[in-house]
């Protein structure tokens, strides 16, 4: 099993391109099983979720293909087995949203229950319930969903709470449906708004993508189209985080500052200096970090997925900080592990009081999920000495070379097999 190398001490600096956001790409991919008319993709992040998906996507009979310029094309044309066996989908979570494009599609769809990272329980009732308010007939048999539906109608769903693929598995499955459908309390992720997009230019009629109140009204059939994926803000995030945690300055390209701002926030509160300029984000450290407190929140709130970083910088930060995780009930198994470095972290309940240290020292610790890999990284980019961080393979799920986009910003990191 591959593992990382990291000789800390080194602050990040120079210029590094932000790749397509994983959790747009893998929606969008999923959009292309509503159309017998392809669908062309920019921007596709190459990470190991996205080879997943479209191993699960091939097996159902969507024709992949790589055009000139790396462009994805997927064309579900010849659809012919609307199923998601579990050998796939145990490695990936996201594979869920196979279930309304499919049902919507193909009027059936088995999905095997969901694995994916161990941050918690993650159960899929929101999707169940709001395809059931569509008419769809669902069991679980065997550890597989089993979802029917002649033609889905249009309804009013309101999630009991706000949940992502969720909302996105809902609102493709809308985009068949017969008549109008409603989604309350929807998710305001920008990775939702980009599907909307995808969806609209496939012939798709959405309205309120970006607020919680989503309109849907369905058509008859989707057409093919081409779209390009927005920005991963979560890997933009991971990089400044390190760069802040480094006492480094760096230029990050092909990315955006508006779907960043709580993290930005939070970044200038820690003591960096941030200025965004169109696709842009330059971010200058001026002495050591200052401790930030903060508290994990749906869209526009900071990001679940960007708590372990945080933390990570935290740990070396001067004086205290509370982190509050609201989102998933297990995730700060990265805790454990920086506390061998050195972190002074006391976790109890859903909050960690991070109390900094002036110095962390390298020692071998295990990636646990694919963020808590991350915070590891940061955590050894600053560690004195060489730090292991083991079972990478989860952070191959969602950063596209990492280790050669830091070795670019001057880290000595490196894969070892
Ligand atoms: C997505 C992201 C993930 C991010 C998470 C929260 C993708 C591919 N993944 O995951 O990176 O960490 O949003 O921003 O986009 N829940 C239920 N019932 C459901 C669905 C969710 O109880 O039917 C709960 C979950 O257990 C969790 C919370 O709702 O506590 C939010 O989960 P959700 O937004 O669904 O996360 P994902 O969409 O899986």
């Amino acid at each position: 099993m591959d593992k990382l190398l990291i000789h800390g001490g080194v602050p990040l600096a120079g210029e590094v391109r932000i790749s397509g956001a994983k959790n747009a790409a893998l929606p969008i991919m999923c959009a292309a099983l509503l159309s017998s008319a392809p669908l062309r993709l920019a921007n596709v992040p190459h990470l190991r979720d996205v080879t997943t998906l479209l191993n699960l996507l091939g097996g159902m009979g969507v024709a992949v293909s790589l055009d000139e310029k790396l462009g994805l094309e997927l064309d579900a044309g010849r659809l012919h087995t609307p199923l998601a066996p579990y050998d796939l989908v145990k490695t990936m979570r996201a594979s869920i949203l196979v279930l309304g494009p499919l049902l919507a599609r193909c009027g059936e769809a088995r999905v095997s229950l969901p694995g994916g990272c161990a941050i918690g329980q993650r159960p899929v009732d929101q999707h169940i319930k709001g395809l059931q308010a569509m008419g769809a007939d669902i069991s679980v048999e065997h550890g597989y969903i089993i979802a029917r539906a002649k033609r889905l109608r249009g309804a009013r769903i309101c999630t009991d709470l706000v949940t992502v693929t969720g909302t996105e598995n809902l609102m493709m499955a809308a985009c068949l449906a017969e008549g109008v459908t409603s989604i309350e309390n929807a998710a305001r992720e920008p990775e939702v708004v980009d599907l909307a997009d995808c969806l609209r230019a496939m012939g798709a009629r959405i309205e309120g993508a970006g607020s919680d109140t989503i309109t849907i009204e369905g058509v008859s059939a989707l057409a093919g189209a081409g779209h390009r994926i927005m920005p991963d803000r979560i890997e933009t995030g991971t990089f400044l985080a390190a760069a802040a945690a480094t006492g480094g300055s760096v230029v990050l390209r092909n990315t955006n500052a508006r779907i960043l701002e709580a993290v930005l926030d939070k970044l200038r509160e820690s003591g960096a200096s941030i200025d965004a300029q169109g696709d842009t984000i330059a971010l200058a450290m001026e002495g050591p970090p200052r401790s930030v407190n903060l508290r994990t929140a749906p869209y526009p709130g900071f990001p679940t997925d960007m708590q372990a970083q945080f933390m990570a910088l935290d740990c070396i930060a001067r004086g205290t900080a509370v982190l509050t995780e609201t989102i998933f009930e297990n995730r700060f198994m990265h805790a454990l592990e920086l506390q061998r470095l050195g972190a002074d972290i006391e976790i109890t309940g859903n909050a960690a009081v991070v109390k900094g240290v002036p110095q962390l020292d390298g020692a071998t610790v295990m990636a646990t999920d694919l963020r808590a890999s991350a915070s590891l990284v940061i955590a050894g980019l600053v560690a004195r000495g060489e730090t292991l961080v083991e079972r990478i393979y989860h952070l191959d799920r969602g950063y596209e070379c990492i280790e050669e986009k830091l070795s670019q910003l001057g880290a000595r990191i490196k894969r070892v097999h």
